[in-house]
């Protein structure tokens, strides 16, 4: 139990080593993934790995669409090497630049990207989903490649502390007077009944759930807008919600200490909530 993959190796997570030169850890130089494992079954596989392949050519690590694709495997062999064909788990991807001398230019062509893949046992919280979370609003200070999953993460380890410390579970960035998304997750505002979340760009994360949660609000009679919300609607808004692979569909019921709404979770999020996990958890006997 708790075997990981590393550079081709599968081994104790405790014997796994990477040198003090990896460009990972000097610099942040790398590309993430987090895939949800339900019933040892990887969701939205495709996804990931073509979110994954995109942010690996964008910072030009040379780890192709086919290394990418050949990670299916690797997970797959770590659920079964874990026992983790029944339940839930998550698996963490990485794929750094490599070790090699420091330079902020890249390493000599032909440095092997160093390539970790780890599963974690994983429940889902009850709680957060029936009751609702603690959200704050924290100034967006993160760079303009938001669109990409890079392993720095500054940003969002300091906004993520600061909803810590406060005692809520999420942050929600404010660029421009806009709210753009949670520390790791993409946030919504129901507004006059539409469902709404900022489009895709460049300053926030093309999150696999929003996508899911679009199409599944869409399906069940849901409107649905990819527009900006202010700050001023944001506060307005009777219904807030959160939403990415570790977190599913949770809604805000406190932001910043007022009430959201009713302060319980809303009918509207509620509705695509449900149609959410109905996709997620498909036809998996998995007691959710
Ligand atoms: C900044 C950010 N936004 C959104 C998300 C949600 O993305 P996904 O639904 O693909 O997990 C994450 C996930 O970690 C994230 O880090």
């Amino acid at each position: 139990m708790n075997s990981v993959f590393l550079n081709g190796a599968y081994l104790p997570k405790d014997q796994a080593r990477i040198s003090v030169d990896d460009r990972g850890f000097v610099f942040g130089d790398g590309i993430y993934e987090v895939v949800r494992i339900i019933e040892g079954r990887i969701f939205a596989w495709g996804e990931h790995a073509a979110r994954m392949a995109r942010g690996l050519d964008a910072v030009r690590i040379p780890f192709s669409a086919s290394d990418v694709a050949g990670l299916e495997a690797v997970c797959n062999t770590l659920i079964a090497d874990n026992d983790l064909q029944s339940g839930e788990a998550t698996v963490y991807f990485q794929v750094s630049r490599g070790a090699a001398p420091r330079t902020h230019y890249f390493p000599p062509a032909g440095t092997p990207p160093t390539v970790y893949a780890a599963p974690s046992r994983f429940t889902p919280s009850r709680d957060m989903r029936e009751k609702g979370v603690k959200a704050i609003t924290v100034p967006d200070l993160r760079w303009a490649r938001c669109d990409l999953k890079t392993v720095n993460l500054m940003g969002a380890v300091l906004a993520r502390q600061a909803a810590h410390e406060s005692g809520a579970y999420e942050a929600l960035m404010i660029r421009d007077g806009m709210m753009m998304e949670g520390a790791a997750t993409n946030a919504f505002a129901v507004i006059d009944g539409v469902v709404r979340t900022y489009p895709l760009s460049n300053y926030i994360l093309p999150g696999i759930t929003r996508q899911y949660v679009l199409d599944a609000a869409r399906d069940v009679g849901v409107p649905v807008s990819e527009e900006p919300v202010t700050q001023a609607q944001m506060f307005a808004a009777p219904e807030l919600f959160i939403v990415g692979t570790t977190t599913d569909v949770a809604p805000i019921v406190l932001l910043d200490g007022k009430t959201v709404g009713s302060g319980s979770p809303g009918p509207v999020t509620k509705k695509v909530q449900a149609a959410f996990l109905a996709r997620l958890y498909g036809s998996a006997a998995v007691a959710h």
